[in-house]
């Protein structure tokens, strides 16, 4: 188990892919704080880690919030004492063709998955920096790379999260603190079975390896990223995308 006496906290953690990363470290031994918006999910997802034997606690939050950020980092602290891995993965989308997108789908898009980013990143740094250790991954996006017709927005926010990653990696990098993202490209999840079925088979005609990730494939990479074999590894994006954007 790689990830013994280590604490990880997952943003975005009730379904999809990040209680897939949470369940992922959970197994390694990392003690996990669950985090999202949803409590309900939560809770059985916090439940069925400790019945095979796992370390996990429950933090309702919202990321745009910060006064909500700040309470569960302090939350994590008292409660394991430390914080080693941070992963930014709370999303949301509100797609639209941008010259009908409003103004408030673009604000809420932008909140969740980059300011929600900024949040949870402000609050763990300092104890990160003072610990000399720590390791932050968030969830970029294909979209982010390559540009979605339909998703400036989501778009936008997660190319920010490349930015923002790779400024932050320059400044914590002597600390011991790597900084680094994941872009998905088309990942089976409810965010993507919300899409119609012929914009679904659509992405399938694009995707060299024909078939959609699991998020299990995200998993790996966010736990190799956060993992001593990439100790040396910072400021970087691992594309995970059968192929589809290179
Ligand atoms: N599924 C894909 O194909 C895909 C591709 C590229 C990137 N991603 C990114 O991966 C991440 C996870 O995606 P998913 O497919 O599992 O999505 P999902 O919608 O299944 O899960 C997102 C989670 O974030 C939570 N969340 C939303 N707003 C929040 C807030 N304000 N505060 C706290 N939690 C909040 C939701 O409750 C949900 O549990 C997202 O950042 C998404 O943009 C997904």
């Amino acid at each position: 188990m790689i990830f013994q006496d280590r604490v990880t906290i997952v943003t975005g953690a009730s379904q999809g892919i990040g209680e897939t990363i949470a369940r992922t470290f959970a197994r390694e031994g990392a003690a996990i704080a669950l985090l999202d918006v949803q409590r309900d999910k939560l809770e059985a997802v916090s439940a069925s880690i400790a019945a095979e034997g796992g370390r996990a606690m429950v933090l309702t939050a919202d990321v745009t919030k910060s006064d909500q950020t700040a309470a569960a980092v302090a939350a994590v602290l008292k409660e394991f004492g430390r914080v080693d891995h941070l992963v930014n993965n709370a999303g949301i989308a509100r797609d639209g063709l941008f010259l009908r997108m409003k103004e408030e789908d673009w604000d809420a898009v932008l909140a969740v998955n980059l300011k929600g980013a900024f949040n949870m990143t402000k609050a763990v740094a300092r104890p990160m920096v003072q610990a000399h250790y720590g390791r932050i991954v968030s969830l970029s996006s294909i979209a982010g790379m390559m540009g979605n017709a339909g998703q400036a927005n989501y778009a936008a926010s997660k190319a920010g999260l490349v930015g923002f990653s790779k400024s932050l990696a320059r400044e914590l990098a002597s600390r011991n603190v790597t900084v680094n993202c994941v872009a998905p490209g088309f990942i089976a999840t409810a965010m993507t079975a919300a899409l119609p079925e012929n914009v679904q088979n659509s992405f399938l005609d694009v995707i060299p390896m024909g078939r959609f990730g699991q998020p299990e494939d995200v998993a790996q990479a966010v736990r190799f990223l956060c993992s001593e074999d990439a100790a040396y590894i910072t400021g970087q994006v691992i594309n995970i995308n059968g192929g589809m954007y290179m």
